[in-house]
């Protein structure tokens, strides 16, 4: 089974994505961490060349360690991220790594759950089943306001809610696998919803198809 799990940021995918995984016995592939590694390495080897030509470079070269390394979680890799990720050769470059994960998954996984931003239309467009979470950007950057505190980082939630905003508007108009909904995705709202519900109602969806399948 592939599970293609798609939406904006802090939309509530990471936390549905480890626990479908564990519920299905799904390998997982956070797939915002292969951009987050390459614009890393783009941040590291500042003033060695143009950004395009060192980020394509990173793309080409990226191995799996790459996506343990510490530190990729901050919001300047991510902002970062979000900048490579619009450069059509790097994301070319990283299809074969996404598809290689969606269809042979480390551990004799029964399967792989990938999770970002084009996985139900570009990466997996034949995956078993496809969801893509939303929620407004003022609950999204509450939450993101939320991971940030927890963490430790100082910063304000107006920031934050301008950063998320900037990175939604690229995300969404870029013209390289731009943020959309699969035409087959399952759409749901997490605004108002708790991890619980949110997992309750996808299970359900996702049950619901493996036993239509199987009869
Ligand atoms: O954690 P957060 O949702 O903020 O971001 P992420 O999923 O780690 O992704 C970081 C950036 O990588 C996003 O803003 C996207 O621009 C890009 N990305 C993408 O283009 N395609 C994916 N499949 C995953 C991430």
């Amino acid at each position: 089974m592939i599970i293609a799990l798609d939406g904006p940021s802090a939309a509530g995918k990471g936390t549905l994505a480890r626990r479908l995984a564990a519920h299905y016995r799904l390998a997982l592939l956070d797939t915002g961490l292969i951009y987050r590694a390459v614009g890393a390495r783009v941040l590291a080897d500042r003033g060695e060349g143009g950004e395009t030509d060192r980020a394509i470079e990173a793309a080409r070269k990226l191995q799996p360690q790459d996506l343990e390394q510490p530190g990729l979680r901050e919001e300047a890799v991510g902002a970062m991220a979000s900048k490579v990720a619009a450069i059509p050769e790097v994301r070319l470059h990283l299809i074969d790594f996404q598809r290689r994960f969606a269809k042979t998954p480390p551990g004799h996984a029964a399967g792989s759950i990938l999770d970002g931003r084009d996985i139900g239309t570009v990466i997996c467009p034949d995956a078993d089943v496809k969801i893509f979470l939303t929620a407004s950007a003022e609950a999204r950057a509450e939450r993101r306001f939320q991971e940030l505190q927890a963490a430790g980082a100082t910063t304000i939630k107006a920031r934050v809610l301008a950063d998320m905003h900037e990175r939604d508007v690229r995300d969404s108009a870029r013209s390289a696998a731009p943020l959309v909904p699969a035409a087959d995705a399952f759409q749901l709202d997490t605004t108002t919803l708790s991890a619980d519900q949110v997992f309750d109602r996808v299970v359900a969806h996702i049950d619901g198809r493996i036993s239509r399948r199987g009869s």
